[in-house]
């Protein structure tokens, strides 16, 4: 499968958004991700449908959104009206919804829906629902914070959900760089999300490409 590079905007410089979103679609980005944090299901605030709505002003890449909040069944529809391509949620009852629900409600919007999990919400919780799903992330950090060190030891969620599905859009989310990358590829993922070894990089072509592996 093809390689999916999906820079998250929450460790971008948002005091030039703009410029950052033209820099990495410029770079070879294929999707957009941003992070929506709510203070409750964890432990930071980031942005909301607002901010997305000013990203899809400036691109025409996909936007991934990942929901990191409780009640997300509320608040699907905002997203999806902010331009959202994208919408994934979490498994956890933490998370306070009725996943099947928000599933079917974010697809009936037309849009494609994915679910993740934490590193120790075991994979059995997510089983259920393989197959009314487009995207399953598997969080390789504990949401919350850009710039954590990411977990190999979620490695066989990747493994055992390939096996399951070999068309699924297997995305890996949280200290993703050039060699944790090529672990997950190896591993069955085939949509990278980073945020940090991309926007705190350089050259962001370069970082870009050194994901892909190639
Ligand atoms: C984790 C977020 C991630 C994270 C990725 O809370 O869902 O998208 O910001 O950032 P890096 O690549 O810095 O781990
Ligand atoms: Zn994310």
């Amino acid at each position: 499968m093809p390689v999916i590079v999906a820079p998250s905007i929450l460790a971008a410089d948002f005091s030039r958004l703009g410029d950052e979103i033209h820099r990495v679609e410029a770079a070879g980005a294929d999707w957009i991700h941003c992070d929506i944090m709510d203070g409750h299901f964890v432990d930071n605030i980031s942005f909301g449908p607002e901010i997305v709505r000013i990203v899809r002003g400036l691109t025409s890449l996909p936007l991934d959104v990942h929901l990191m909040i409780e009640h997300a069944d509320h608040y699907v529809p905002r997203f999806v009206e902010a331009g959202a391509n994208s919408i994934t949620v979490h498994v956890e009852p933490e998370a306070k919804h009725d996943v099947e629900k928000t599933l079917k409600r974010i697809r009936d919007a037309g849009c494609r829906a994915g679910l993740t999990l934490n590193p120790e919400t075991p994979f059995d919780l997510i089983e259920p629902f393989l197959h009314k799903i487009d995207i399953l992330l598997i969080m390789t950090v504990h949401p919350g914070f850009g710039g954590q060190s990411f977990r190999a030891d979620q490695m066989h969620k990747m493994k055992r959900a390939r096996s399951l599905d070999r068309k699924l859009d297997i995305e890996v989310d949280g200290g993703i760089n050039a060699g944790t990358a090529k672990l997950s590829i190896e591993n069955g993922a085939n949509v990278l999300v980073a945020g940090t070894s991309i926007f705190h990089s350089k050259d962001y072509a370069k970082a870009i490409r050194q994901l892909r592996g190639d």
